[in-house]
């Protein structure tokens, strides 16, 4: 009889549900710490599971306790948010999106893996798969932006990073997918609100990314607080149990969210905390993450015939699998054994510098603003995110530590070690302080170049942190406007930073400025990355995964709109448009200037009939017009026009990157599988519909910058 049936024979129904338990080992994150003090019931074999421990000794500890001292010596699955990095921090992830490059994506993961393992964890609670099409929303910084073919190809390479080659490996996490399912949809872009969309917008946008990672092989997923048209998926037995492990084939671990099994009585679905653990277990959800229902009331559920020991074995059994197949009961200590070398994590550091340089979207650079022209003797950084090196971690910092951040003064000190830097933050974020406006302006008025720093505090995006007025918050506007008028009129030259987790509505800010970089949260090397893209030392290159919108009143805003009867036309009052702002965002998704010109010409699609087994070859001359090497990043759309159904205006089906020198010409390659075009049938299952497509490239999801040829695609 193999380990696990044997040991299922023999453990206790405690020390059954001590498995599907997981608790914080001492202190919180996100809710209210309900375990305590957790050494005594590990001993008992009634935890088995923790999260937010940070530390190889103190994680050691706790595995010792329960492999050494417990009755089965079963060992423990420790958890904890890596979402973009470990003690190294990576750009977030809606930073890290828009680089579109899948080799990255897996190597920040593989790389925070191995960060977390030296640590002796075992699971991150990562990937986050959210669509997000709300900037509201606080979560959409966790993710991978607005398109779900995007956030596909995200997933599967995190899975792949987290994971490497085999999860048994010392270096190996068990990723976890998140938050099953269609969370970024919550209503007015309030986080853990209701969700209510069409079945069809389920699996057109919100389900791909997680049947991505289920295909790429994650290990577990993590169900979302919130409720589907009034179910909550953590009870929702049809998109877990018949859709997640039945049509998708996922035979992993399912763990709740924290507290989200007793947060069913909150939605009203389960009178007591006995009903609440019963709903979660029968929908198929194994650990039971902080809210000790598990524990707590499946004794009770079991005596009242709400539940069977079959399906509590069930969910032991498939725990105890994963606990194998990470290798915990071969040898619980692999993880943490070994303390990484100083060259790893040097060379950490170098690839969150990199992707961090990457990862700066130049929205805007008029007048040859950048990269800043040398010599630059006296140098001005200010605003409010000109000094805080805490907030470059982004929201989700895992085990990075504040004096381990660069931030934007030490970048420019070390990048230009000859010029003098002054800094001063002006005003403040969280309040309308404006005392230090006159010292940062004058020390503006005495500088040869101005770095302002402008944006959200890291808090203000995240989890529990959604904005209805998506501006600059405290008196930022204001400031900037002295600063921007002081310069224009002394002819300096001012480069605007943009800090925050989503698109901020600031059209007056692209109205006045002449350069401004989305630097998002870059991490840990933000302030090096920076300024070797200020200074020219390396030439941006990344896109917005994420479409950045004009007025809150645009929301939602998104490429995959579908057409519509009346689609707006400035020629015709009664079709689909505002009377007071343009429907097109401030900026389209891909948007992302570089320091070279790129013109597109030639786009060529063979076979011109493609057949269900075939694929389409696409083509497209590219020439660097311009004075810099640079790097293009071009996309690949499709629009089926005639379709059994209306069909979104662009649907993503690729992207690719090119890097040419001045004047230099090359050509950007895609391979198109035929059934890259099918569409949902009216079952919600891929069907090919034959006709007429158009096949589209270009720079960003604007249709009017994009080349198009329409091949036929037979039955
Ligand atoms: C939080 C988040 C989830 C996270 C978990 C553990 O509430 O919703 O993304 O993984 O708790 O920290």
């Amino acid at each position: 009889m193999s380990r696990i049936e044997t040991l299922i024979g023999d453990m206790t129904l405690a020390e059954k549900l001590g498995q599907l338990t997981m608790t914080a080992a001492g202190h919180t994150v996100t809710g209210p710490v309900i375990a305590g003090d957790s050494t005594e019931a590990i001993r008992a074999g009634t935890i088995g599971n923790l999260l937010n421990l940070v530390g190889a000794a103190p994680v050691r500890e706790m595995q010792r306790l329960a492999v050494e001292e417990s009755r089965l010596g079963i060992p423990l699955l420790i958890g904890l948010d890596v979402v973009h990095g470990h003690r190294t921090l990576f750009p977030v992830p809606l930073a890290e999106a828009g680089l579109f490059d899948p080799q990255i994506w897996e190597r920040t993961a593989r790389a925070a893996a191995a960060a977390a393992a030296a640590d002796g964890l075992a699971m991150t609670f990562a990937p986050m798969l959210d669509v997000a099409r709300d900037p509201r929303w606080g979560r959409g910084v966790e993710g991978p932006g607005e398109d779900p073919w995007l956030g596909a190809r995200f997933a599967e390479a995190k899975v792949r990073g987290f994971q490497g080659a085999s999860l048994g490996a010392a270096d190996a996490l068990a990723a976890v997918a998140k938050h099953y399912c269609a969370y970024g949809a919550v209503c007015a872009g309030r986080d853990y609100a209701s969700v209510d969309i069409s079945e069809r917008t389920l699996h057109e946008v919100y389900l791909p990314p997680f049947a991505a990672a289920v295909a790429a092989g994650v290990a577990a997923v993590m169900p979302a607080f919130t409720d589907l048209a009034g179910m909550p998926m953590t009870a929702h037995a049809g998109l877990l149990r018949d859709c997640l492990r039945g049509r998708l084939g996922f035979d992993g671990v399912i763990v709740s969210d924290y507290n989200a099994i007793a947060e069913l009585v909150r939605h009203g679905v389960a009178a007591d905390l006995v009903e609440a653990a019963s709903l979660a277990l029968a929908a198929g959800v194994d650990i039971d993450m902080m809210s000790n229902a598990y524990r707590g009331a499946l004794p009770a559920a079991l005596g009242r015939g709400l539940v069977t020991m079959a399906q509590i074995d069930a969910a032991v059994r498939r725990v105890l699998d994963l606990k194998q197949r990470l290798g915990l009961f071969d040898d619980p200590y692999r993880r943490g054994a070994t303390p990484e070398r100083a060259e790893a994590l040097a060379a950490r550091r170098r690839l969150a510098r990199a992707v961090g340089a990457r990862a700066i979207v130049m929205l805007k650079n008029e007048r040859a603003t950048l990269p800043l022209a040398a010599p630059l003797r006296r140098l001005a950084i200010v605003g409010p995110l000109s000094s805080p090196e805490a907030d470059m971690r982004g929201p989700w910092w895992a085990a990075g530590e504040v004096q381990d951040q660069v931030g934007v003064v030490a970048g420019f000190r070390a990048a230009l070690p000859a010029a003098e830097i002054l800094q001063a933050a002006g005003v403040a974020i969280e309040s309308e302080d404006t005392h230090g406006m006159a010292e940062a302006l004058q020390l503006c008025g005495a500088a040869d170049a101005i770095i302002l720093c402008l944006g959200e505090a890291a808090a203000m995006s995240g989890e529990a942190a959604c904005r209805a007025h998506l501006g600059l918050p405290g008196r930022q506007r204001q400031f900037a406007h002295a600063v921007l008028e002081q310069a224009r009129a002394r002819g300096k030259p001012v480069v605007v930073l943009l800090f925050s987790g989503r698109p901020l509505v600031v059209p007056w800010l692209f109205e006045q400025a002449d350069a401004v970089l989305a630097v998002w949260f870059l991490g840990s090397e933000a302030g090096h990355a920076i300024a070797d893209v200020v200074t020219g030392a390396v030439s941006p290159s990344a896109r917005t995964a994420i479409s950045w919108p004009r007025a809150v009143g645009q929301i939602p805003i998104f490429f995959g709109q579908r057409r519509g009867g009346r689609p707006a036309d400035p020629k015709d009052h009664y079709t689909s448009k505002y009377l007071d702002l343009p429907n097109e965002p401030q900026f389209a998704f891909g948007h992302g200037l570089t320091y070279g010109h790129f013109t597109l010409s030639n786009l060529r699609v063979t076979p011109p009939l493609v057949t269900p087994g075939e694929a389409l070859q696409i083509q497209v001359d590219v020439v660097n017009d311009g004075a810099r090497a640079a790097q293009e990043t071009l996309f690949l759309f499709v629009h089926d026009k005639v379709a059994s159904l209306a069909r979104p205006l662009l649907e993503l089906r690729g992207f690719e990157r090119i890097t040419l020198a001045p004047g230099e010409r090359g050509s950007v390659r895609f391979l198109l599988p035929a059934p890259e075009l099918r569409i949902l049938g009216p079952d919600l299952t891929p069907v090919f519909e034959p006709g007429e497509i158009e096949i589209l490239v270009g720079p960003c999801a604007e249709r009017a910058r994009l080349l198009v040829e329409t091949i036929r695609l037979s039955a």
